[in-house]
C-alpha cells in the first residue's frame, strides 16, 4: 500500500472540475427502514461505479493503476453491497475485474504491479476473494475460484514468513529494493495475513490454517505489535542497526509520531479475525478488548459518536488510504456482529450513528457526491471514490437488522454450503512471473550500485523461494 501525499490536492483539482450546476442534495436515509437504507446504498454504489472504468472498451478490469490495492477495497464494497441489498446490478464487472487482477497464478500478484506491491496490498484482494467464497458468489466457470485465490495468496505470504529478524513474521514491502518498508514489520500486513489464515481456517476446517493463524497472533503479541493487556496495536516496529536476531530492535517504533500509532484499521483487520474463534476464551477476551478500544478511540463521544478517523480528519490531511479505513472497519464490524452475536447491542447502534451522518455528508456536486468527514454531517468539499466506497460499505452495513431475520446473512463455510473449490496448493505450482522495479526516480539513485547487487541476488534467492 502506497501512501500517496494528501488527497487535497487531487481532490481540490477534481472539486474544481466538477463543480457546477450545485445543488445540495442530500441522500435521504431513514435508518429504521429497510427500502430508505437499501435506496441509500444505491445512491452512494452508483457514486462509486463512477470512477470505475474497467468494463469499458480498451480498459483493463479490476486495474487501478496508481493504486492497486484500492480496487480490492471497491470489489469488497460490491461483494457487501450485493449480499445485503440482493441488487445484483455490478455483479457482471465484480466477476470479471476479481478474476481479472488475479494474475497467471491466481495470488494477486499480476506482472503488471507485482514488482512494487506490499505484502497488504496482496492480501487484501485475497480478503475479497475470501469474502467471495464465504458470501456464496459464484465461481467463475473458466478461471480461478475465489476460495484458491484466497490459498494462492495465503501460500505466497507463509512463503515470506521471515525468522531472520525477532523470530517471525512479515514485512511490509515484498522486495529489498522497497527499502524501508522491506526492513519494517507491520501490523496490516501480519494482521491481514493473520485475518486471512483463521478465515481459511473456518472456512475449510484444515488445521495448517489455523496454527499459521495461532502462531501469527503470538508472534504478534509478542513485539510491540499488539499489547494483549491494553488492547493498542502499533503501526509497525523496525531494527535500528540493520537485520540481526538480536531481539533489542523491537525497542524501537517506526512510528512517526506517537499517536499515528493506532489509525483504524489496524485494530479492526485483527479484530475481525476473532470471529473464527468465538468458543475459547482466550479469543473471546482479545475480541472484548479490541473492541472496546476501538469503540472509546474511534467513536469518540465529541463527535456524538460518530466513527472519525482521528489523526486525519480533523487536519484535513487524509489520504486516499485513510479516506477508506471507516468503509473496511464497517464492514468488518457488522460481520463480527453477525459471528459473535454478544456484541451485536454494542456494534449496531454505533453503525447506525455512523451511517446517518455518512449520509449526511452525501450532498456534494449536485449529484451525492460524498465527503471525508461524516461527523460534519454535511458535505465537506472532498469528494472520491474512496469516500464513495467507505459511505456504500457503511450502509449496507446497516441493513443488518433487517436481513438478519429474513435470511442467513453468515458467511458460510465448506460444511455450510460454500461450495467454492479448494486448491490447497494454490499459487505453489507455477513460479510467479515478475518484471523488474520501477525505473529509479531521482530520490532513490543514491545506493543505486548496492541496489542493483542485491536487488539480482535476491530475485534469484526469491524465485528459488516461490517455486518450492
Ligand atoms: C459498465 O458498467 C456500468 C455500470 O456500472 C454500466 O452503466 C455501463 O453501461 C457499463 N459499460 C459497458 C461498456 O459495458
Ligand atoms: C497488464 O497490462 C496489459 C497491457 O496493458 C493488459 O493487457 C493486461 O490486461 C494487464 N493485466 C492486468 C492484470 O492488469
Ligand atoms: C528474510 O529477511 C532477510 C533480511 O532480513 C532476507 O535476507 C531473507 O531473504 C528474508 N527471507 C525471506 C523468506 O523472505
Ligand atoms: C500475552 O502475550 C505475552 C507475550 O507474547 C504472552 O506471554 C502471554 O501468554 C499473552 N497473554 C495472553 C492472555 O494471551
Ligand atoms: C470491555 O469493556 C467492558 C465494559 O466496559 C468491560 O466490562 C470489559 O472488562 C472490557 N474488556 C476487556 C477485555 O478489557
Amino acid at each position: 500500500m502506497h501512501m500517496p501525499g494528501s488527497f487535497s490536492i487531487c481532490a481540490a483539482v477534481l472539486y474544481a472540475l466538477t463543480l457546477g450546476g450545485y445543488s445540495a442534495h442530500a441522500i435521504q436515509l431513514d435508518i429504521h427502514n429497510e427500502q430508505s437504507i437499501k435506496d441509500a446504498a444505491a445512491t452512494a454504489t452508483w457514486g462509486m461505479m463512477t470512477y470505475y472504468h474497467g468494463n469499458e472498451t480498451g480498459q483493463i478490469p479490476g486495474a487501478f493503476p496508481d493504486k492497486w490495492w484500492e480496487g480490492s477495497a471497491l470489489f469488497y464494497a460490491l461483494l457487501n453491497y450485493w449480499h445485503f441489498t440482493g441488487d445484483t446490478t455490478y455483479n457482471d464487472e465484480l466477476s470479471v475485474g476479481l478474476q481479472w487482477q488475479s494474475g497467471s497464478n491466481g495470488d494477486y500478484l499480476p506482472s503488471n504491479y507485482s514488482h512494487f506491491l506490499g505484502n497488504d496490498d496482496q492480501m487484501f484482494w485475497g480478503l475479497a476473494a475470501m469474502t467471495a467464497a464465504e458470501l456464496k458468489f459464484p465461481d467463475v466457470k473458466h478461471g480461478f475460484s475465489w476460495l484458491s485465490l484466497a490459498q494462492g495468496v495465503f501460500n505466497s505470504q507463509k512463503g515470506r514468513w521471515n525468522t531472520t529478524m525477532c523470530g517471525g513474521g512479515l514485512t511490509w514491502q515484498m522486495f529489498p529494493y522497497q527499502g524501508g518498508g522491506y526492513t519494517m514489520k507491520n501490523a496490516i500486513s501480519n494482521g491481514g495475513f493473520f485475518q486471512l489464515a483463521a478465515r481459511l481456517a473456518r472456512y475449510t476446517g484444515d488445521s495448517e490454517y489455523s496454527d499459521w493463524a495461532k502462531k501469527t497472533w503470538d508472534w504478534s503479541c509478542s513485539t510491540p505489535l499488539v499489547n494483549n493487556q491494553t488492547w493498542l496495536v502499533l503501526d509497525s516496529t523496525e531494527g535500528t542497526d540493520g537485520f540481526t536476531a538480536e531481539p533489542r530492535w523491537l525497542l524501537e517504533f517506526w512510528t512517526r509520531c506517537p499517536s499515528d500509532i493506532f489509525e483504524l484499521y489496524r485494530a479492526d483487520i485483527i479484530l475481525f479475525s476473532f470471529r473464527t474463534k468465538t468458543g475459547d476464551q482466550q479469543w473471546y477476551t482479545a475480541l472484548d478488548g479490541l473492541l472496546n478500544r476501538t469503540l472509546a478511540t474511534f467513536f469518540p463521544e465529541k463527535t456524538g459518536y460518530v466513527m472519525e478517523e482521528i489523526l486525519c480528519e480533523p487536519r484535513q490531511i487524509c489520504n486516499n488510504n485513510e479516506v477508506l479505513f471507516k468503509g473496511l472497519l464497517s464492514t468488518w464490524f457488522s460481520y463480527i456482529a453477525i459471528i459473535v452475536p454478544s456484541t451485536y447491542d454494542r456494534i449496531m447502534p454505533k453503525l447506525q450513528i455512523a451511517a446517518v451522518a455518512a449520509a449526511a455528508s452525501c450532498t456534494g456536486q449536485g449529484n451525492n457526491a460524498c465527503g471525508v468527514r461524516w461527523y460534519e454531517s454535511k458535505y465537506d468539499g472532498h469528494p472520491g471514490m474512496e469516500q464513495q466506497i467507505s459511505v456504500s460499505q457503511v450502509l449496507s452495513a446497516n441493513l443488518l437488522p433487517f436481513v438478519q431475520t429474513s435470511k442467513s446473512v453468515a458467511p458460510v463455510t465448506s460444511s455450510t454450503g460454500g461450495d467454492s473449490q479448494s486448491n490447497p496448493d494454490a499459487g505453489l505450482t507455477n513460479p510467479v512471473v515478475k518484471k523488474g522495479p520501477d525505473p529509479i526516480s531521482t530520490g532513490d539513485k543514491a545506493g543505486a550500485g548496492i541496489l542493483t547487487v542485491v536487488l539480482a541476488v535476491t530475485w534469484a534467492a526469491m524465485m528459488a523461494y516461490a517455486a518450492i
